[in-house]
């Protein structure tokens, strides 16, 4: 039996919680998350949500720093609306009970990361993420029209394949539910929240879900995508054998934490004039070529001059989580390596999170509006998902109020003559090949040689999991290592089409930026 809503969340995070909180108010709204409601990379945000706050601060300073650190392809509009809309989708989250440090004063504390020409990050301790989180979840749960179906994966989009070809409505979503069971879930209006897709590499800060779903399941039904090349790696991941993306935040770096060589010396001036405060692309690929140059595996980042009440105080779940693991951050420095973050491409959305499809929306990481460009501002992607969440939910209500909540001839999921799998080796085994030959060739400095040699793997690999796909019965496993599949397939197809350097995607090849030719994005899409 099909589920019906007027509006289909697929994602709980910031973004899609942000989205379905003002929907709830205009009609029914269903939120699918994957796991557990809270899982995903806003639940483990560390640093904070930036949004200009401080005296010292303005609209035009965060809006040049945001476009500075884009490399000439942000979205002038889409940085502008972010900004400026920021401080009072802030002060909404305090009002509906978000915790964030405050001076004695009571102003907030405001704190600095790379890129950011001043103190313009709010926080909670260093575990913002799980107080967005907790809080947001919270107002959820007091409005009336909105449920959520956790452990639940959305599988593939809904077209009307009735319009004319290109032109289909989404309809809704296949999910595999918590229930073990495939339903067809129809909507008025969609909404892709999915995050981001750090599982395509080897090594990543993000957690277990963050498979590009969303990206995936839009590519396929022929959305527009775009700058997926621009792949942000965090230049400090926690390197120790028993730790599995544990991340240490910016903000260390922020309040004054230095980057050294196993030697002890110190990097980074060689780099930038700001040092270990540069852009992360500059800090990441400088660890990079330092790794490649020394043959170490990490280099340190320092703290131990800060003294131990301040680090103690203001870094309370990394020192307790590096303690864990037998590393005193307030006396030892923290061995560091890079690793896949943040996804700035995505989904092509317009300044209400509109996608080239009708009836389908993205919001949050999952989304490519502009912000971003080339490289994302640290701590602009909490604030992204809170506005451009809200100015989804507003724009949608008029799009929902024209659309059917249920197909005429519902198409229900059809298993075809799959059976139950007996060779789910072939999951586990594509699922790490993919993530290291992304590690390997597809990772902070690329050529086109490795490019290529990544594509011709992947199309073989590719061909494969569409053969088991239809072969076999659904599970979460095989739905992610698809969606893994094609998104590293895109990341690949962009990074070949750029030639030039700029923001996070820097080739050997052509080691300058080329705004003659490339400064523009990269947009693909196939046919639905
Ligand atoms: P997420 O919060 O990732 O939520 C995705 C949701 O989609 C989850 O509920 C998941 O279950 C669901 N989902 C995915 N696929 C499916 C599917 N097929 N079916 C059903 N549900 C699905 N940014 C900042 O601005 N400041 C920071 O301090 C900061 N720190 C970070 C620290 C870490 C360790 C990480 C990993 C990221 C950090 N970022 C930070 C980035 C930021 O957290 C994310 O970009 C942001 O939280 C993404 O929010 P989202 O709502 O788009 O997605
Ligand atoms: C961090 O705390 O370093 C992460 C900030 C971000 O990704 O924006």
């Amino acid at each position: 039996m099909a589920l019906t809503a007027d509006f289909l969340v697929i994602g709980g995070g910031i973004a899609g919680l942000s989205f379905a909180l003002r929907a709830a108010e205009q009609g029914e709204v269903l939120v699918l998350t994957k796991r557990a409601r809270q899982e995903g990379s806003t639940y483990h945000a560390q640093g904070g949500i930036a949004s200009v706050l401080g005296p010292d601060d303005s609209f035009e300073h965060h809006v040049e720093d945001t476009l500075l650190a884009g490399a000439g392809l942000c979205r002038r509009e889409a940085v502008e609306v972010t900004v400026r809309e920021g401080p009072e989708r802030v002060r909404e989250l305090v009002s509906l009970g978000a915790e964030f440090n405050r001076r004695p004063s009571g102003e907030f504390d405001l704190t600095r990361e790379g890129g950011h020409s001043r103190r313009r990050i709010v926080h909670a301790g260093d575990i913002t993420g799980r107080e967005v989180e907790r809080a947001l979840l919270a107002a959820c749960d007091e409005r009336p029209h909105l449920a959520f179906h956790p452990e639940s994966t959305a599988i593939d989009l809904l077209l009307d394949r009735k319009a004319p070809r290109g032109q289909g409505r989404c309809l809704g979503a296949y999910a595999l539910l918590a229930s073990g069971k495939i339903e067809t879930l129809f909507a008025k209006v969609t909404v892709l929240a999915t995050g981001g897709a750090g599982k395509v590499y080897l090594y990543t800060s993000n957690p277990d879900v963050a498979t590009g779903d969303g990206v995936a399941m839009a590519y396929r039904a022929g959305a527009q995508v775009a700058n997926m090349e621009f792949y942000q790696f965090h230049p400090t991941c926690l390197y120790h054998p028993e730790a599995k993306s544990f991340l240490i935040s910016e903000a260390l770096r922020g309040e004054g934490g230095r980057l050294r060589l196993k030697s002890g010396e110190r990097f980074m001036s060689r780099y930038h004039p700001m040092a270990e405060l540069a852009p992360r692309d500059v800090v990441a690929r400088a660890i990079d070529a330092e790794l490649k140059r020394t043959g170490d595996e990490w280099v340190l980042l320092d703290m131990t001059h800060l003294g131990r009440a301040f680090v103690t105080e203001r870094f309370p779940n990394i020192y307790a989580q590096c303690k864990a693991f037998g590393i005193d951050i307030a006396s030892q420095p923290i061995p560091v390596v890079p690793a896949a973050h943040y996804q700035c491409g995505g989904v092509v959305t317009d300044l209400d999170g509109r996608t080239s499809v009708p009836g389908l929306y993205a919001v949050g990481e999952a989304a490519c509006t502009g912000l971003h460009g080339a490289n994302r501002l640290a701590s602009n992607s909490l604030l992204e998902g809170l506005v451009f969440g809200q100015r989804a939910a507003k724009a949608c209500a008029s799009d929902a109020r024209g659309a059917r909540r249920e197909a005429e001839e519902p198409p229900e999921w059809d298993p075809g003559a799959a059976v139950e799998s007996d060779e789910s080796v072939l999951v586990t085994h594509n699922w790490d090949e993919i993530r290291r030959l992304m590690w390997n060739y597809v990772g902070i400095v690329r050529t086109g040689k490795r490019l290529m040699r990544a594509r011709r793997r992947l199309d073989l690999l590719r061909e494969e999991i569409r053969e088991y796909y239809w072969r076999f019965k659904v599970t979460r496993d095989v739905v992610e290592l698809r969606n893994i599949a094609d998104v590293a397939h895109l990341i690949v197809e962009c990074a070949t089409r750029r030639k030039e350097s700029r923001g996070l995607h820097y080739t050997l090849d052509y080691p300058n930026r080329d705004d003659h030719n490339w400064g523009r994005d990269t947009v693909i899409s196939r046919e639905p």
